[in-house]
């Protein structure tokens, strides 16, 4: 069966989570991704290491269906491989510091000029311009620039960072879709194009309806939060669980009352009456204070004890029954065990069992974008250089004399320390 990305060929230089989140998607749908490695390897197949001299979960699980090469770019050798490839590729993804590669000599326009079908897809944790184009980024720099962590929490405790990696996976996910539509536009115009995702911008697209209440706050207090606000005030406050739309709705403490025995319900209007009902009889579902949208805004702590009392006599599971029966929006919170035996989640094959030569079984959330016509296959991450020599023949067209004419100038090795 022929994949959505088949005959795309991505030179994948990127490394750490961002980056190789989003070329193991393109991957995935089918792109043959060739991971450019520096000859030490992408740092984090040591890093958090859980089976001695095995490449980490944290390498294993963003690097699926790769192959990889190790190339030194500081040798001139390894610098003519790159530039080679980069005529038979047709996506060139990195994620270095600022600056990386045009101190290699290989600036946007470089590249270009060398093949000018290319798409160079970037991810900077700022961008390339404006007064923090310089700086690093990780994860959670991200999260704490972009407006994701003031915003997350109670307004009475610190800021925090989500477990979602909106960060590092979230901007991948922006870098593919502007590959695909620079992919798209050279069917139109025949060129390649820069294609630049900044860490702190994509946080802030995701905190997007943060700024609506930013916004709001000029105009008058923000009736859906639980938490106080008033106009005027100059920031989006933190809200504990609260929905953050126009449904009310927050998290629910349930039976044994355990760290992850919690339910989120949302409170929608259509199906208040008959929640009232079921939690506290016609007495609840005719209360004045909760007759209207308004009343229950005003009132909602009075709703979440309610909820809560009520709660107290069931699990989640058993609650989430509850309100499913009545057509309420809920969820309970999942924690990674649940999720790991979840029979709705192996059936979508979102959490898939891998063999790795070195490690053995291991387990990897699988593609969350599924293609009716072209299913991901996952295969294991590749193991360092384990495709040199092929992609070197099959890619490049070198032969054999070549190959090891290159390997003994030092192209594809570190170079030896200094005594
Ligand atoms: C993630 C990050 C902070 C890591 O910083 P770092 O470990 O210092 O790595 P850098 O990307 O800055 O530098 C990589 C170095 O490896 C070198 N290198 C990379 N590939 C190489 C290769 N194939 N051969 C030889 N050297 C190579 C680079 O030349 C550079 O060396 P230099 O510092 O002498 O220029 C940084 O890459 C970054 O800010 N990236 C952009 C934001 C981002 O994606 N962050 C999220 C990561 S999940």
């Amino acid at each position: 069966m022929s994949q959505a990305l088949e005959g795309f060929r991505i030179l994948d230089m990127t490394h750490v989570q961002a980056g190789p989140t989003a070329s193991q998607l393109m991957a995935w749908m089918g792109a043959d991704v060739i991971k450019f490695e520096p000859p030490n390897g992408d740092a984090t197949r040591g890093q958090l290491r859980d089976v001695p001299g095995a490449d980490s979960l944290y390498f294993t699980m963003l690097n699926c269906n790769k192959r990889s090469i190790t190339v030194n770019m500081k040798s001139p050798e390894g610098k003519q491989v790159f530039t080679e490839l980069l005529g038979e590729c047709d996506v060139i993804m990195e994620n270095f510091g600022p600056g990386v590669l045009d101190r290699l000599g290989f600036t946007w326009e470089t590249v270009h000029s060398i093949n000018p079908r290319i798409v160079m897809a970037s991810i900077k944790g700022f961008g390339s311009s404006g007064p923090y184009a310089d700086f690093k980024a990780y994860e959670n720099v991200a999260q704490a620039m972009g407006g994701a962590m003031s915003t997350t929490g109670v307004p009475d405790g610190p800021p925090f960072v989500t477990g979602a990696q909106i960060g590092d996976s979230g901007t991948g996910l922006h870098l593919v879709i502007g590959i695909l539509a620079a992919l798209h536009q050279r069917t139109r115009t025949g060129l390649g194009q820069y294609v630049e995702v900044a860490m702190m911008d994509s946080v802030m697209n995701l905190c997007r309806v943060k700024w609506r209440d930013h916004q709001r706050l000029t105009r008058g207090p923000l009736p859906e939060y639980s938490v106080h606000t008033e106009q005027g005030m100059p920031y989006t406050p933190r809200a504990g669980n609260d929905s953050g739309g126009g449904q009310l709705g927050n998290a629910i403490h349930c039976k044994p009352h355990g760290t992850n025995d919690y339910i989120y319900v949302v409170v929608q209007e259509a199906v208040w009456e008959a929640l009232a009902r079921r939690v506290g009889g016609d007495a609840l579902a005719t209360d004045a204070r909760f007759a209207t949208i308004g009343e229950r805004r005003r009132n909602q702590n009075e709703v979440w004890h309610l909820l809560n009392e009520f709660a107290a006599s069931y699990t989640k599971r058993e609650f989430m029954a509850i309100l499913n029966e009545l057509d309420v929006p809920c969820g309970p919170i999942m924690s990674t065990e649940d999720l790991a035996d979840d029979e709705h989640v192996r059936g979508r094959e979102m959490y898939v069992e891998l063999d790795h030569p070195q490690r053995g079984k291991w387990h990897n959330v699988g593609m969350p974008i599924k293609l009716s016509a072209s299913p991901a296959v996952i295969e294991r991450s590749p193991l360092l250089g384990e495709h040199t020599d092929e992609i070197l023949t099959q890619v490049l067209g070198y032969d054999s004399a070549r190959v090891e004419q290159l390997k003994a100038a030092g192209a594809f090795s570190a170079p030896p320390k200094k005594k």
